[in-house]
């Protein structure tokens, strides 16, 4: 294990794996929409009923520049650009996720609204000023230098502009059980705590708007979700398509974690000062 972000998440032949999957399923011929990929395309907790909650925190509007950054293979970015009308620009640091993410905009007719670059949310290539919206889902974790993220979404959003983040902290109970999906080993994992999160974005300038810890929520659907695939294997669609078979570990990790209290779980909106 090289210890770098970008190896851990990185897999090889990601889009031919996921169209054979979704046409096994949906028919050779039915178009291929970001309703169809949803089940597999959003790469957190909760996948697609997440974004749904933090689309409707965040408030898009038709129109609006969104950013998402660590958008992974753009999932949420495709979702949400094709139900609100908006622009969406995407960075990421997985040079495999990003090339995935350029094929899938193009084959669900989105690669007009849905730009991705490869990038570091430490140093976003991006102006300032740039942005209306901004999100973040499942990103932080892998970084160990919270406020300088945050300061980069501060930089880009222009004045009056939101961030949403939702993402994995440090539970009181230690270290997650490794390997997570974000992490393999403690070697990329960096976890802080709800409180520390929530004083990071102060600290930065940003306006907390509304703060809260999400885990039991959380938590309820993981032990569901754990409890299918220990009935029925992994679904044909889900994220393994991206990442592969350890998916499997990683979901049961991300529960027992959550469950003895080694991590916990929180969302926040946040607004650069007018
Ligand atoms: C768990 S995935 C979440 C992907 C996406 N946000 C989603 O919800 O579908 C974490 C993502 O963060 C990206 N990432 C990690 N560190 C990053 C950094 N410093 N800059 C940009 N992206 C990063 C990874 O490449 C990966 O795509």
């Amino acid at each position: 294990m090289s210890g770098r972000v970008e190896d851990h998440y990185a897999n090889p032949d990601i889009v031919p794996r996921i169209l054979a999957a979704v046409r096994q399923v949906n028919g050779a011929d039915a178009p291929i929409t970001p309703d169809m990929l949803a089940p597999l395309d959003h790469f957190h907790g909760r996948g697609v009923l997440a974004t749904r909650e933090m689309v409707a925190m965040l408030s898009p509007q038709k129109g609006d520049r969104v950013l998402d950054i660590g958008c992974g293979i753009g999932g949420p970015a495709r979702w949400i650009a094709a139900r609100i009308g908006c622009h969406v620009t995407g960075v990421d640091l997985t040079q495999a996720f990003c090339d995935a993410a350029v094929v899938l905009n193009a084959i669900t007719g989105l690669a007009e609204r849905v730009r991705i670059m490869q990038g570091n949310a430490l140093a976003l290539p991006l102006p300032d000023d740039a942005f209306d919206r901004a999100y973040t889902q499942n990103v932080v974790m892998n970084i160990a230098d919270k406020r300088g993220m945050y300061r980069e979404a501060l930089r880009v959003l222009r004045r009056g502009g939101i961030l949403a983040l939702s993402n994995v902290c440090a539970g009181p109970n230690g270290d997650p059980y490794f390997p997570v999906p974000w992490a393999a080993t403690a070697a990329t994992s960096f976890l802080t705590t709800p409180d520390a999160t929530h004083d990071d974005l102060r600290a930065v300038g940003f306006e907390i708007m509304q703060f809260r810890e999400t885990t039991q929520s959380v938590l309820a659907d993981q032990i569901k979700d754990r409890q299918r695939m220990e009935t029925t294997g992994l679904p044909p669609l889900g994220v393994h398509l991206i990442i592969g078979d350890r998916a499997r570990q990683y979901r049961i990790n991300s529960a027992r974690s959550l469950e003895d209290g080694r991590t916990a779980v929180i969302e926040a909106l946040v607004r650069k000062p007018a």
